[in-house]
């Protein structure tokens, strides 16, 4: 499906809109709209309900978006979270050098490059390294002294608070803590709407696991995270795993396996899952040199705390190793509306779009229709009826009352509403209710008294 079909799409209907919109717009920042933000919200309550209460092993948090400047020293990113930015002198364009020429970034001689945009040779600078988190400073005086960033990523929440949590919960490893909030990344090349933006959602899992565990629960990890986006409606054959080479690491992974999926721009990372070692912790921790820690990490002389556990076998004590799966909730947003996005013909040079989306996720679950307007016997039969599906609490239900039936259909269809409920006359006196399935359209007259199950049947996940 083309970018510009879904875009369009989430304007319309009020899934998604560009922020500052009566502004023109603000780069790469996008608002969800109410349609948008609950089928967000269904997706990350689901993540959060799939860890955090079907593993007893996985607890949640909430951490700060600001966080001790300490913090992104020891992690690494103050340092090497960068990309390489090179300008236009002439059209003053700016780009990501990996991403303007893929060869091997050392050997280009930038003068022989021409700039896309203008099609001036010679004019591109050499690439310069570019800090990707955005700062700000703390108190009323901007100075050095008071700088601190917003999370490039939320997993150093985690780590900071690994201790905590685990002597709160009394958790042994194998254990994960999850936590879903904003990152931000000071992207010099977004695009691609919902894709790459400056400020995103992210949806991460620390697991931490003994040294030499590790690489069988990476496994682990990546089978379950792939299983979980078909179950939320991806088609397996549109996800690959990609084995990150050596060279695309980042600075803290010994293997990357990255979760690809086939978006309207192309197919790119939808989740990865890192084999993060015993760098982050050990980074973090105070007496380095006491713990072994493999990972090459820089002396920490701000830390505390020692972040390790005592092994059960020797009493020794060991930084735990950490299988991250991370995951883009915008990413999985776009990647299932272009999943669920379809436009069928209905013949007579008639057509509908239809969002297919998994009911379980849909942003309103059913539309009760009296086939007359503002009858009041019909609608107050609609109302009674909207009330008692809604008290299920299995979603958002409404009432539509324009009389218009087939206009609300192909509303609801745009917009992923599984179940439209028709109430007729026949419902006042024979207690009867038309129901129409979103994606075959197929009607069934089944009785009031039977509704309420078959819409849970429908819903429910
Ligand atoms: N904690 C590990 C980490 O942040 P990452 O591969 O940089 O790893 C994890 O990011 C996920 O976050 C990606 O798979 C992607 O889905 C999402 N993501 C990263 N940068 C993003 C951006 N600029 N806009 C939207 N989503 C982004």
């Amino acid at each position: 499906m083309s970018i510009e079909k879904i875009v369009s799409l989430c304007k319309r209907r009020g899934f998604v809109f560009q922020s500052s919109e009566i502004y023109g717009g603000f780069g790469a920042i996008y608002d969800y709209g109410p349609l948008g933000i609950t089928l967000k919200k269904n997706i990350s309550q689901l993540w959060w309900r799939d860890m955090t209460q079907l593993h007893e092993n996985i607890v949640g948090l909430d951490s700060g978006i600001l966080m001790h400047p300490k913090t992104w020293e020891a992690s690494g990113h103050v340092n090497a979270f960068n990309d390489p930015l090179v300008d236009c002198k002439e059209c003053k364009s700016r780009y990501r050098s990996d991403e303007l020429v893929e060869e091997d970034q050392e050997k280009i001689d930038w003068t022989t490059i021409q700039c896309p945009r203008c099609g001036t040779k010679g004019k591109l600078t050499e690439p310069r390294q570019f800090n990707l988190m955005f700062k700000t400073n703390i108190g009323p005086v901007e100075d050095d002294n008071n700088i601190a960033y917003l999370r490039p990523e939320t997993a150093q929440g985690i780590y900071v608070n690994y201790l905590l949590t685990q002597n709160a919960m009394r958790l042994k490893v194998p254990f994960g803590i999850a936590q879903i909030g904003k990152a931000f990344r000071n992207e010099i090349t977004p695009r691609n709407f919902i894709f790459r933006l400056r400020e995103f959602e992210q949806m991460e899992l620390e697991f931490f696991v003994q040294k030499g565990d590790d690489e069988k629960w990476h496994d682990y990890w990546v089978e379950k995270r792939l299983k979980w986006w078909v179950e939320q409606g991806i088609p397996e054959k549109r996800l690959k795993l990609f084995d990150v080479p050596k060279e695309g690491l980042s600075h803290y992974s010994k293997k990357t396996v990255d979760i690809m999926y086939a978006f309207p721009h192309g197919e790119e990372e939808l989740e990865g899952i890192a084999n993060r070692t015993d760098f982050d912790l050990g980074s973090h921790t105070k007496n380095q040199g006491d713990f072994g820690i493999s990972a090459a990490v820089a002396e920490n002389k701000d830390s505390t705390t020692k972040l390790a556990v005592q092994s059960k076998n020797d009493g020794g004590w060991q930084i735990p190793y950490v299988i991250e799966p991370s995951a883009g909730l915008d990413r999985g947003v776009l990647a299932l509306l272009n999943e669920a996005y379809k436009k069928e013909s209905l013949g007579d040079n008639k057509e509908r779009v239809v969002l297919s989306l998994a009911p379980h996720l849909s942003p309103i679950k059913a539309a009760i229709i009296p086939l007359k307007k503002n009858n009041e016997a019909l609608v107050g039969l609609a109302k009674e009826i909207k009330l008692s599906l809604q008290s299920l609490r299995l979603g958002r239900v409404v009432l539509e009352n324009s009389g218009n039936i087939g206009k609300n259909y192909r509303r609801h269809d745009e917009v992923g509403t599984p179940v439209c409920v028709t109430v007729d006359f026949e419902s006042l006196d024979k207690k009867t209710v038309t129901i129409r399935d979103r994606d075959t359209m197929e009607q069934k007259t089944i009785p009031i008294e039977g509704l309420k199950e078959v819409f849970t049947e429908t819903i429910k996940k």
